[in-house]
């Protein structure tokens, strides 16, 4: 979700709404083992630079047992500081793109990726005077990291405060750079740690984060007040779930609150109805995308990407479960419906933002513009 969607006039946005995908062949610097069961990626930026903004994420794209498989990785490295990309990628109990990448990657390798793309970024300027209260759990970080160096780099009257949260010290991804970025620019990033399992001799937070630890927490950062406030999360399910009703509970309007999620939710979810939302019949859709027009039916068990892509449509797509935006698009007219809605923000859907990943045309009236 956006803390800041690219407005009209912004000149990358603009070039990135009247271009294709844009796939690269990036050649792995590194590999840097972070923590037991965490990598960073470096990649070599090509000779013509991949532009990106802090907090978006890349697709790697790699065949996997003979399957093109692609999952979103979100880029630690800040494109006001670091000369390389880079990605830090944690694994995943039996998760098959997180291990593999553990296990095979080697510098020299080339990897294929998907052009930069996602909305949890935001404009920076110098002029910006700002607080940004990052909650973090575990690889949640990568995107607060590159958020925290760009922010720190490039808007000399803001500061960061970043709660972070991990199992245990051993898995806290980027501890010793967090420790000398708050020495380096004393005072405008505060870091505060908490554990689930604390060492006996650990002076810092442990357990649940809850309502009273919050505001002990609250105390110990600056209070810039809520109009200079911005809060952003990014970490597992429950952790988000908890840290949003907390900051309900201290009256932070969700305008003010923004999230990334890497995994689908399953809290408080409704079991999806079967078939699929849009019914029994198939319904045309039309796609207007990077200058070409694309007319189809989509059957009512089918979402319009995995349509698109059966019929060697190349459209932008990443995680396709509805999380990542990547497969964004504005409907202009009929009506989509969305088996999943967590990746778009209230304001989006309300201007008729769709995700083709998990849509379905419910009329046979439907636009949708990509780009
Ligand atoms: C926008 C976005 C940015 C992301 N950025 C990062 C990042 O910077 N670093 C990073 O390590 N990952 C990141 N992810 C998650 C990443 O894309 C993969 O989902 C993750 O690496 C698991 O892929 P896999 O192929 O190993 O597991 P899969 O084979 O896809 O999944 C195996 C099982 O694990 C579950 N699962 C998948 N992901 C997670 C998870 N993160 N936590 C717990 N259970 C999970 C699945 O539901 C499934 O049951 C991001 C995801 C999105 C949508
Ligand atoms: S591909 Fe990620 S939201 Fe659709």
């Amino acid at each position: 979700m956006a803390f800041g969607l690219f407005r009209k006039g912004d000149k990358k946005a603009e070039e990135q709404a009247h271009s294709g995908p844009h796939y690269y062949d990036l050649k792995v610097k590194q590999i840097v083992r972070e923590t037991r069961d965490a990598i960073s990626i470096v990649f070599e930026q090509p000779e013509k630079k991949i532009s990106y903004k802090a907090g978006q994420f890349l697709t790697l794209i790699l065949p996997i047992n003979g399957k093109e498989v692609r999952r979103a990785y979100s880029l630690c490295s800040s494109p006001a500081v670091d000369d390389d990309l880079a990605v830090s990628v944690k694994r995943v109990d039996k998760g098959l793109m997180s291990n593999w990448l553990a296990d095979n990657l080697k510098a020299g390798d080339r990897v294929k990726v998907l052009e930069p793309m996602g909305q949890f970024t935001t404009e920076y300027h110098s002029g910006n005077k700002r607080h940004l209260v990052m909650f973090a759990g575990g690889s949640g970080i990568t995107p607060m990291m590159s958020i925290i160096k760009t922010t720190l780099a490039l808007e000399p009257n803001s500061i960061c405060s970043l709660i972070y949260c991990n199992r245990d010290i051993d898995s806290i991804i980027f501890k010793e750079q967090l420790d000398k970025l708050q020495t380096v620019d004393q005072g405008r990033l505060h870091v505060i740690h908490i554990l689930d399992n604390a060492p006996m001799n650990w002076q810092g937070y442990s357990g649940l984060l809850n309502h009273d630890m919050l505001t002990r927490l609250f105390e110990r950062i600056p209070d810039w007040g809520l109009d200079k406030t911005t809060y952003l999360m990014c970490g597992p399910e429950g952790m988000m779930k908890n840290v949003e009703t907390l900051l309900a509970a201290r009256n932070i309007p969700e305008p003010k609150i923004f999230k990334e999620s890497f995994v689908q939710g399953t809290i408080d979810k409704q079991p999806k109805k079967e078939p699929a939302a849009s019914g029994n019949t198939a319904h045309e859709v039309k796609i207007l995308y990077d200058g070409q027009e694309y007319k189809f039916q989509v059957e009512p068990n089918r979402t319009i990407l995995e349509t698109a892509l059966d019929l060697g449509i190349d459209l932008p797509y990443s995680c396709q479960s509805g999380l990542c935006t990547a497969c964004r698009g504005k409907a202009l007219s009929g009506k989509v419906k969305l088996d999943e809605e967590e990746g778009l923000s209230a304001s989006e859907r309300a201007e008729g933002y769709v995700l083709t990943c998990v849509g379905h045309p419910v009329t046979d009236d439907v636009v949708i513009e990509i780009g």
